[in-house]
């Protein structure tokens, strides 16, 4: 058996753990602040302020509790529509119900699992109140169709950019871009927090409110008033140490996923039984996740991600489909106007890879091997 089957499964993205995680996480022990108020919450929340270049920030539990928020901010009513990717995490669509609004799911590019700018417009109803745009698997979304729009019908853009720390649109990070932009610290992302999130904006009134918010819109601190019914939301001091941590290695932890990438995208391009997704004009990805999609036109129908993603996991390599859409998931049922073949054919079709910046050469190397032999098996049934 080779060596490389022997050793544990080769996770899709892990968390890579440097000493300082330990040292500001044991100070912060140490110090007695381990809930949701201390010093690392507040460095946390300004150094990302600083990477992001706006006035202020404000740190969350998670990146859902980010997104509910960003919509509240958004002034988003019960019975407003919010236009929002059919193929996204769950979260970004679940967002829209805790706020009683309604998705309306938006179809996937012919040639990119993100949302098609063209289309954007033939979903404007009077009802629709905001544009909620994915930047999926860290690739940015060409932000100018979506923008122009947003003018026009003088909607909100929130962005979720859970997955998209260190990707920009012609130089604006992800997540500065619309009105207010989220992130997500959960432990698979590019930089963890163990859970949490981020809400960015530009507008330091907004982020005020946002803290008023995740703070269940505590109006006095010594009486406990609370003019407005909010959230507990806010990230602890422990994980904000994790994160603060975290931050100095983003540059390298940013470089080094883009080199995995790339070994990937060489490995993989011009390959006949595969699609590869190029990248949008005038944006940079994060690289949190490889992506690349069977190509059906050469293969049965059997041939599909999850034979992939199964036939890989005998070989001890972690990947998955891209995320089962919105439009198919059962509690959204009823809000399925139109049919989206392109979020549903990129699920069928498309799959991870891992991507984690720990992952070593000689990993690498199995992993492209695998997906190489594998379709070599297939080519030859
Ligand atoms: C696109 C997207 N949106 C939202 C979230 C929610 O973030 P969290 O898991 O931190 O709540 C995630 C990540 O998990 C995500 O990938």
């Amino acid at each position: 058996m080779p060596e490389i089957l022997t050793l544990p499964c080769i996770p899709l993205s892990e968390p890579t753990l440097t000493p300082n995680a330990w040292t500001y996480v044991k100070d912060a022990l140490d110090s007695g602040w381990v809930s949701s108020v201390g010093p690392y919450v507040e460095r946390f929340e300004r150094e990302f302020a600083r990477y992001f270049q706006v006035p202020r920030t404000a740190a969350t539990i998670n990146g859902t509790a980010a997104l509910h928020i960003a919509l509240l901010l958004a002034n988003i009513q019960p019975g407003d529509e919010v236009i929002v990717p059919s193929l996204t995490f769950i979260a970004s669509i679940n967002v829209i119900r805790y706020v009683g609004a309604i998705p309306v799911f938006w179809d996937s590019q012919p040639d990119h699992w993100n949302a098609d700018p063209a289309l954007l417009e033939s979903l404007i109803t009077p009802k629709t109140k905001a544009i909620l745009v994915v930047h999926l698997y860290g690739d940015a979304m060409d932000m100018g169709p979506v923008l122009e729009v947003a003018r026009k019908y003088n909607l909100k853009v929130v962005e979720d950019a859970a997955e998209a720390l260190g990707a920009s649109w012609r130089g604006q990070p992800c997540g500065t871009i619309g009105d207010v932009g989220c992130l997500s610290f959960n432990g698979n992302k590019v930089l963890t927090t163990g859970g949490g999130g981020l809400i960015i904006s530009k507008e330091p009134d907004l982020i005020e409110r946002a803290h008023y918010l995740i703070n269940q819109a505590k109006n006095d601190a010594l009486t406990f008033t609370h003019d407005e019914i909010g959230h507990n939301y806010r990230l602890t001091n422990m994980q904000a140490a994790l994160g603060v941590a975290q931050l100095e290695n983003l540059p390298e932890f940013l470089e080094k996923r883009c080199q995995i990438w790339q070994r990937y995208q060489d490995a993989f391009t011009g390959h006949p039984l595969l699609i590869n997704f190029g990248i949008t004009e005038d944006t940079i990805r994060s690289s949190w996740l490889y992506g690349l999609a069977i190509n059906s036109d050469s293969l049965p129908s059997h041939r599909d991600a999850m034979t992939m993603v199964n036939q890989l996991k005998q070989r001890n390599i972690q990947s998955r489909p891209f995320f089962k859409p919105g439009h198919l998931q059962k509690p959204f049922q009823s809000f399925v106007h139109t049919p989206l073949p392109n979020a549903a054919h990129w699920h069928r079709l498309g799959f991870n890879l891992p991507s984690s910046c720990s992952l070593s050469k000689q990993y690498q190397d199995h992993v492209i091997e695998s997906v190489l032999e594998i379709l070599q098996a297939w080519n030859s049934e």
